[in-house]
């Protein structure tokens, strides 16, 4: 239905760090970008994005592949709606036809669930702003509770009439199924077979997900009803333990803040969002589930839980949260002053005073319950002790072993017990807490079985029962995946433009010398035995590429010689057309050094051309099969510059860039090698601490002190570096 010219644009266009950035918090490392993966829970990134190649690729779960894979995947649709979705994105017009009948009722149930939702939200926006009853009665009433119309538009709040039958009528009008309409819930059908609206004289609220759409709805009685609120029922669009009501609103603000604010209601995600603070979202009374976190960790790490400061409050924090600790998010919990909640305080208080009320009074989970705790113990030894049990507990859920022992080693101080009796407490009761949540998942997964499954929730099903990677017999590889993007960007600017002129680069004696990109490289090399390529092709390549280099000299000569006769040629025919023009002798002087100008230039040009291409023209005829595809595909990689840098500034070919790519190039490479004996000192730190070998703990925390101490000596090495731009 969408033409082939059209397709084309859209796959042209949808860049896959922004299309999977809509879903993923993706942080970059080297020329990649990491997260975790939206298809299988997981608690450390093994979701890699690669810009230039357009692509993703889980590296424990295997899923991923272009934008138009993503987003087929992730939610749930055909081909062809991906397209559609990514050209709505992108703002990429797309000619369709009208659906025919046949086709509405085509539509996989599910499309046609969220295609109600939609149409019955634009009705519910419109009775609310447009009709008299919505006007009088809802809008009235947002008003009256400080709700804006901006909030209003925002959160797409609207009004359900108060009518037996007001959205029913209108749909079946509207040639909308009967069925799917009690499918999502908008309707219920009475005894006698009379169909009625579930929503009736109600503010409405719908919940969207990460993608927008319309997948249930809250109303809010206004009239004092018995029940507050009635919501959407549990249906294949809407599984509510895995939403969290305004994630939608606030995905990009807690991927730019890298944090995220958990409270309770509707209204107070709204209050918060009025008083500038959009990285909000509620779970809508419950408590948390499973789903919910995983939600909120594809966006961030930090979660700060906000309560209502009295005693029911303080008690609801510290309550379900260690299954928060067990997914390694990093946890705060904020108190109101007694008797508001984020939506009355938000409404008394300027942005300002909201935020620096959270700066100065969010405090880190842990301490927050220790401290909580032992106050409340007071000098009862019985409830002391129950108080340390549950300290232990929480202790205990936190998966990451490194800040488990900080914790402890904090706890240890404010329960003044020494580290090692709760070391050995936290070991016990850690067995009985993983086994805890092994017996939770798979109660979940069987519950999750009988119910109706999204399509969504079958991918991550499916993924979930693929054997776990991160066992120890990958252990050696574990961290080549950081690396090899790394080496490759440095190899590929070897590959491309290997022979190209760098700079001059001031010797220690104060000589200057021409620098070529592979001398840069191979400097950095040998400067620091740090910088070894573990990937063996790229090591490969790099051998190939120092080989070359005795023979490129005088193949450059011979091959400036052939091209010096056409040369000569050139310049003779702009002399014979000088002579040929009627002009005086200081005219034709300085038409002669014009055209000599301009055959130097384009001597040099031939030059250039020639360095150029040198090392690829070689090596993308190589014999090893292995680098030959390798070469190839980094020549052929298309250079694309920030859609910031297109905007503000000319384009520049990337070769014109090389002094600001290659060091950078280097740079990530280098800190990307600290970070990975980084990372295996936290390994070995892992175990270290789990055998309780305390020395061995200390001298691998002083070696990671060490490697901190690096990256920061090197980062002033970077600032040192001495090389001229060439004249
Ligand atoms: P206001 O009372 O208008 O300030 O709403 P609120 O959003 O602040 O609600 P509150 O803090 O009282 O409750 C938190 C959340 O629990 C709500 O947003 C609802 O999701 C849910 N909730 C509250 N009352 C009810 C109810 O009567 N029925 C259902 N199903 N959910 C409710
Ligand atoms: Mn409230």
């Amino acid at each position: 239905m969408i033409d082939k010219a059209t397709v084309r644009r859209i796959i042209d266009t949808a860049d896959i760090v922004e299309v999977v950035g809509d879903y993923v918090h993706l942080t970059k490392r080297g020329s990649n970008y990491m997260g975790l993966c939206p298809f299988h829970n997981e608690k450390t990134p093994s979701f890699s994005v690669n810009r230039q190649r357009n692509i993703c690729k889980c590296f424990s779960c295997g899923k991923g592949g272009s934008p138009v894979n993503f987003i087929m995947e992730k939610e749930g649709v055909n081909y062809h709606d991906a397209l559609v979705h990514l050209a709505k994105k992108y703002g990429i017009k797309i000619e369709e036809r009208e659906q025919t009948d046949e086709e509405r009722l085509q539509q996989s149930q599910r499309e046609s669930m969220l295609v109600v939702n939609e149409w019955a939200m634009q009705r519910m926006e419109h009775n609310l702003t447009e009709t008299d009853e919505g006007r009088n009665v809802g809008l009235q009433y947002l008003y009256q509770r400080g709700i804006t119309a901006e909030a209003i538009k925002k959160f797409r709040l609207g009004y359900a009439i108060d009518k037996g039958q007001d959205l029913y009528d209108q749909a079946v009008k509207e040639g909308y199924d009967v069925q799917t309409l009690k499918d999502v819930g908008l309707c219920g059908e009475s005894q006698q077979g009379r169909y009625y609206d579930r929503f009736r004289g109600r503010v409405i609220f719908p919940a969207l997900n990460p993608a927008g759409k319309v997948i249930a709805f809250g109303g809010r009685g206004i009239k004092g009803e018995a029940a507050k609120y009635i919501n959407s029922p549990e249906s294949l669009i809407y599984r509510k333990s895995n939403e969290l009501y305004g994630i939608y609103q606030a995905k990009n603000s807690i991927v730019r803040q890298d944090k995220c604010f958990l409270v309770e209601g509707y209204m107070d995600v709204i209050g918060m969002w009025q008083a500038g603070m959009e990285n909000v979202v509620a779970s809508s009374g419950t408590s948390l589930t499973d789903g919910q976190i995983a939600l909120i960790h594809r966006f961030t790490e930090n979660v700060t839980l906000i309560y209502d400061g009295d005693s029911a409050g303080i008690k609801a924090s510290l309550r379900g949260i260690d299954l928060l600790l067990s997914h390694n998010l990093n946890i705060k919990v904020l108190l109101l002053p007694e008797g508001e909640d984020p939506d009355s305080f938000s409404q008394k208080h300027t942005p300002e005073e909201f935020r620096q009320y959270v700066e100065q009074n969010e405090t880190d989970f842990i301490i927050f319950k220790t401290n909580v705790l032992l106050k409340g113990s007071g000098n009862d030894p019985d409830k002391r002790s129950q108080a340390v049990r549950s300290i232990v507990k929480s202790l205990a859920s936190i998966s990451d072993m490194i800040k488990r022992s900080v914790y402890i080693q904090e706890c240890s101080r404010l329960l003044n017990i020494p580290e090692n009796v709760l070391i050995m407490q936290v070991k016990q009761a850690r067995g009985e807490v993983v086994e805890e949540m092994r017996k939770k998942r798979e109660y979940e997964r069987i519950e999750a079985d009988n119910t109706q499954v999204s399509v969504e929730d079958e991918i991550v099903e499916a993924i979930k029962t693929k054997p776990d990677t991160t066992t120890p017999q990958v252990q050696e590889d574990k961290f080549a995946h950081i690396l090899r993007p790394l080496e490759r960007n440095v190899i590929k600017y070897c590959v491309r433009y290997g022979m190209l002129d760098y700079g001059d680069e001031v010797d220690t004696d104060g000589n200057m010398r021409d620098i070529k990109v592979y001398d840069v490289v191979r400097n950095e090399m040998e400067a620091d035995d740090m910088l070894e390529l573990r990937t063996p092709i790229y090591q490969r390549i790099f051998d190939r590429i120092l080989d070359m280099v005795p023979e490129y000299q005088q193949r450059r000569n011979e091959y400036m010689d052939s091209i010096n006769d056409d040369l000569q040629e050139v310049f003779n025919q702009g002399l014979d057309k000088i002579a040929s023009r009627q002009l005086t002798m200081d005219e034709i002087i300085r038409e002669e050094e014009a055209l000599k100008a301009e055959i130097m230039e384009m001597r040099h040009q031939k030059e250039v051309q020639f360095d150029k291409l040198y090392i690829g023209r070689l090596l993308s005829n190589d014999p090893d099969d292995e680098l030959r595809h390798e070469v190839i595909e980094m020549i052929n990689e298309k250079y694309t510059l920030s859609k910031y840098h297109t905007k503000n500034t000319k384009v520049e070919d990337e070769s014109e860039r090389l002094m600001d790519l290659v060091p950078r190039a280097l740079d990530e490479w280098k800190d990307g090698v600290l970070l990975v004996k980084l990372k295996e000192a936290q390994s070995q730190l892992k175990d270290a601490v789990a055998s309780s070998n305390h020395e061995q703990t200390m001298a691998i925390m002083e070696y990671m002190q060490r490697i901190t101490e690096w990256r920061r000596e090197f980062a002033k090495q970077i600032g040192e570096r001495i090389i001229l731009p060439k004249r």
